[in-house]
């Protein structure tokens, strides 16, 4: 049996009540495949864990995300809760992000069948991928900007080799995503130096990769297109900031960011969360949508080369929304609540039975 050990982290908010609703539909998958096993190690860590303990996450949780094969993660923070320079204590983007230098954040968008979008598209016509750069650009300033009363600073920092890997990480994407295969770098080459340098390093990239057409758009033009024309784009990679901002931006065309999952990639080691906040208003109410975290397991399935299993808990959320068992709200939760739609996903399961629907 393929084993893999994953640490598990519910997080803050909403955070617990998500993370159980995808352990129930790993479950399932576990059974129906057959094939291979979840080892899961449960670690707390965000603002509750500060709180409790004066830090957000314990040197024996890092090491043992590194250790492991993935890491599942809830969403974690609470507006509240708050370090003595002003930022959220409970946020781990630094921690996890440039501690286990998982340097592409992967963000998919793409709209799935019975979702009303703010645009008037039909799924299949909303699919691509957004890569940010997740351990440099203006987030490399994180906990390390300057500020007293009358000005601050923080500063956009870039470096070949994390330029490189992220272009080359976009380039390996769209080959092995066989969709589109482009690659379009978002950036502001037209006013800041920093973005001409990741420009002119993107496009060394693509000349690695013939077969891969690549252009080049500014980002301003590229928040009109992903609302214009969103079925131009296959995979786009950009810097931190940008990436942070045009994901959710994304997010908003194809229903919102509650159905929104992401993997962060290293070399050493992912982890895999969805896109959204805590949402600490919807904790406990059995409100919350679980979408953007089943289908970052989903993800999470994929990466560690259970694609049967990550088809079929794509599937099954699919299949679940095609035919009306699970219905998501002009507010981007579903209509009958976390566990219903849990149920709804578990048992469409069945039907998709590894193959897609
Ligand atoms: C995200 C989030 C984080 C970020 C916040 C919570 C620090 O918005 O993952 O996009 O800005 O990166
Ligand atoms: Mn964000």
């Amino acid at each position: 049996m393929r084993t893999y050990r994953i640490v598990v982290i519910p997080g803050d908010g909403i955070g617990p009540e998500i993370v159980q609703a995808t352990l129930t539909v790993l479950e399932a998958v576990q059974r129906l495949n057959g094939g291979f096993r979840l080892d899961l190690d449960e670690r707390q860590a965000g603002a509750g864990e500060y709180l409790q303990t004066g830090r957000n996450i314990a040197e024996e949780t890092l090491a043992a995300c590194r250790a492991a094969d993935a890491v599942l993660k809830g969403p974690v923070g609470l507006p509240g809760v708050r370090l003595p320079d002003g930022t959220e204590a409970g946020l781990l983007g630094g921690v996890l992000r440039t501690g286990l230098d998982t340097y592409a954040n992967v963000r998919p968008a793409r709209l799935l069948p019975g979702i009303t979008a703010p645009i008037r598209r039909e799924p299949g016509e909303i699919d691509y991928v957004i890569v940010r750069e997740n351990t440099e650009g203006l987030y490399a300033s994180r906990g390390r900007g300057v500020a007293n009363d009358w000005a601050a600073s923080d500063v956009l920092f870039m470096t070949r080799p994390g330029v490189e890997r992220v272009c080359r990480y976009a380039f390996e994407l769209a080959r092995r995503r066989n969709g589109k295969r482009r690659v379009t770098c978002v950036d502001k080459s037209n006013v800041l130096r920093s973005f001409g340098f990741f420009r002119s390093i993107f496009e060394e990239a693509a000349a690695e990769y013939p077969e891969i057409a690549a252009d080049t758009l500014y980002a301003d033009a590229a928040a009109q297109a992903l609302v214009m024309e969103p079925e131009r784009f296959d995979v786009l990679v950009m810097e931190n900031f940008l990436g942070d901002i045009l994901s959710d931006l994304a997010g908003g065309t194809i229903g919102g960011i509650g159905l929104c999952p992401s993997a962060n990639i290293g070399d050493e080691a992912a982890y895999f969360e969805p896109i959204h906040g805590s949402a600490p208003s919807l904790a406990g109410l059995d409100r919350a949508s679980p979408l953007g975290q089943i289908l970052s397991a989903a993800m999470m399935l994929d990466y560690l080369g259970e694609r049967d299993a990550a088809r079929m808990v794509e599937g099954g959320v699919e299949h679940a929304l095609r035919w009306g068992a699970l219905r998501i709200g002009a507010d981007g939760c579903p209509v009958d609540g976390t566990r219903a739609a849990t149920a709804a996903i578990v048992s469409a399961l069945q039907d998709v039975t590894g193959s897609g629907s």
